[in-house]
């Protein structure tokens, strides 16, 4: 039986039992039975240090976008509600971790700013992307960071610059308590034409390599070094595999996506069936690229 939450966490913006359903891209997942909503990063802080002095774990989520949720979640689920003010400074932009990240690219290409053309499709927050470090067209989000706010498990706020070993393919450390809350993407003065065109571009590639029709979390694996987990995929013979209303997409192997009403039994079944043909045909283990909530 979950305890009763404290007072002062329950004063600040909240809601209750909201299906993850409704949380995710994927569509799937049980209910998240508390979701706080903070406004303020006085807020976010005032949360995160009622749950440790109360010892009460909680999870961060963003827009997710590459996550998996598997069943009901009990503990505190924290989503920033900041306001989404972006400031530019020279060829500087700034933005608060809740701001949409497509959005922000969106931004930069208005305003003639080059280095963030590679983000255009990739959906979820800023926070989201800088917690996975976001990547697409051999570009990541460290490549363009320049500083970035957050705070530590024990509520204390840093901001720094990035540091090696910080940031690597689809991970950074800021996991486990750690909540990302801003960051300042350095950029470069650039044609607006010339922006929007590589934007139509990438756009354009990923709109006939990937299923963006239907719900999906994007790629469910990490690519193996030097190898491709949708190819793999693909040549183990599974696309289209289709367990209710969950598939592997036809279009693009390393993509799950949700026909309607596919259940998050049926996501957690395809993902390990997955695994195991792959490991079979190629004798490679497959590794998640999206967050499992379980
Ligand atoms: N391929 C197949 N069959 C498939 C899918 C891909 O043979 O079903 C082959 C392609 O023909 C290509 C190779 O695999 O030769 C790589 O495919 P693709 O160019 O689509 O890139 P990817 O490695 O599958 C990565 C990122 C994507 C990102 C794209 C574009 C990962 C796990 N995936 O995909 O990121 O959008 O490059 O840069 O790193 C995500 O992170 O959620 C994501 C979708």
């Amino acid at each position: 039986m979950p305890r009763p939450l404290p007072d002062d966490l329950l004063k600040l913006p909240h809601r209750r039992d909201v299906p993850f359903a409704k949380l995710t891209t994927l569509g799937v997942g049980g209910t998240c039975r508390w979701l706080f909503e903070p406004t303020t990063e006085g807020e976010v802080q005032s949360f995160v240090r009622a749950c440790v002095r109360e010892g009460l774990p909680y999870k961060v989520l963003g827009g997710g976008s590459n996550l998996v949720v598997l069943d009901d979640i009990e503990i505190p689920v924290l989503r920033l509600a900041l306001p989404k003010e972006v400031i530019r400074e020279g060829t500087r932009l700034s933005a608060p971790a809740s701001y949409g990240h497509i959005r922000l690219s969106q931004d930069a290409a208005k305003a003639g700013l080059a280095g963030l053309e590679f983000a255009a499709g990739i959906p979820g927050t800023t926070g989201g992307a800088l917690r996975m470090n976001a990547g697409a067209y051999g570009r990541e989000l460290v490549d363009v960071l320049q500083t970035f706010r957050f705070l530590t498990p024990e509520g204390e706020l840093v901001e720094k610059r990035p540091e090696p070993g910080e940031f690597r393919y689809r991970w950074s450390f800021l996991t486990g308590g750690h909540v990302a809350l801003g960051y300042t993407v350095a950029l470069a003065e650039g044609d607006a034409e010339a922006i929007a065109a590589t934007v139509a571009v990438n756009m354009e590639k990923r709109g006939t390599s990937q299923p963006l029709s239907k719900r999906n979390a994007g790629c469910i694996f990490k690519n193996p070094t030097g190898s491709s987990a949708g190819r793999l995929i693909d040549q183990a013979g599974l696309k289209g595999f289709r367990i209710g209303d969950a598939e592997v997409s036809p279009e693009h192997a390393n993509f799950l996506v949700n026909h309607g009403h596919a259940t998050a039994a049926e996501f957690a079944e395809l993902m390990a069936t997955v695994r195991e043909k792959v490991r079979a045909v190629h004798g490679v283990e497959l590794e998640p690229e999206v967050e499992i909530w379980r």
